[in-house]
């Protein structure tokens, strides 16, 4: 029998060499992240050598710019340490709810970028999460994505709170086994609140967020939904923004409504203003 061609040694790990080091940044997203502009336009400025890491022009957007680097955008410093942002929108029924601001095509980035006023559109927005796309309701948009991992992690236990409108009729006795953790098809649902407003519409309260969750469970106990709304996230609530309309949350929601601690306060450190914020 043929031998088998014995395999090479395996060469030994590559020493990491951010080891216990924050991980640099590239350089558009560095950008990017500060507020400065958003990533496309710092792609082009940087090619446009408008830009300098420590004093050295670099034409490069991949570039590493380690954690202690002064950049500057047209020869003005850009602080690097992004304020967290939030914002409330008011998503309408029928855009969907992408994450990745880049396939804007119908999504809710389509229908918030283009209000944002200057000194916003230049951060890069992830969606916190996603509704399905004929819910209607509160979704978040936030700069810090350490953010969207707080609020969206089921770890974090983050109330939030749907409407939904139901066929059928509700009562306590349909409703019961949302609240003692029924069984879905990906595992079992933790316990719901849940308020039975009329016999037509149903308040459900989760700490969890998985795919058509609301309405799976509902559906499960007979009572399909016609239409679901997000009401709150933490104890941010739509209240009465319009349809397709936000707002920028203040630090002290942020903290004390989202119990989010992670980065700096907007107040505290904003970022230098650029003259090139021309997003
Ligand atoms: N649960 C659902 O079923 N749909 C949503 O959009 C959100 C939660």
């Amino acid at each position: 029998m043929p031998r088998k061609p014995e395999r090479p040694p395996k060469s030994p790990p590559r020493p990491n060499r951010w080891e216990g080091k924050e991980k640099p940044d590239w350089l558009s997203r560095a950008l990017a992240r500060a507020g400065a502009m958003p990533q496309k336009e710092a792609e082009a400025a940087i090619k446009a050598g408008r830009v300098s890491i420590n004093g050295h022009v670099v034409k490069t957007h991949l570039s590493p710019v380690p954690p202690d680097a002064v950049l500057k955008v047209d020869g003005l410093p850009v602080r690097k340490v992004a304020p967290t942002l939030v914002l409330a929108f008011h998503k309408p029924a029928g855009v969907l709810s992408s994450t990745a601001r880049q396939h804007r095509t119908g999504t809710v980035f389509e229908v918030l970028l283009p209000q944002l006023p200057t000194e916003l559109a230049s951060y890069t927005w992830h969606a916190v999460g996603r509704l399905d796309v004929d819910t209607t309701g509160l979704l978040l948009f936030t700069n810090d994505d350490k953010l969207v991992a707080h609020c969206t992690s089921p770890e974090t236990l983050l109330p939030k709170r749907y409407v939904a409108t139901v066929f059928s009729t509700a009562d306590e006795e349909r409703v019961a086994p949302l609240r003692e953790g029924m069984p879905l098809d990906d595992g079992p649902a933790r316990p719901a609140v849940v308020r039975v407003r009329d016999e037509h519409t149903v308040e459900v309260t989760l700490t969890e967020g998985r795919h058509h969750q609301v309405k799976r469970m509902l559906g499960a106990v007979g009572l399909p939904a016609r239409a679901l709304h997000r009401e709150a996230v933490g104890e941010i609530t739509v209240g009465d923004l319009p349809e397709g309309g936000f707002r920028l949350l203040t630090d002290a929601e942020v903290r004390e409504k989202l119990h989010y601690t992670g980065r700096a306060p907007a107040t505290a450190a904003s970022p230098t203003a650029p003259e090139t914020e021309d997003a």
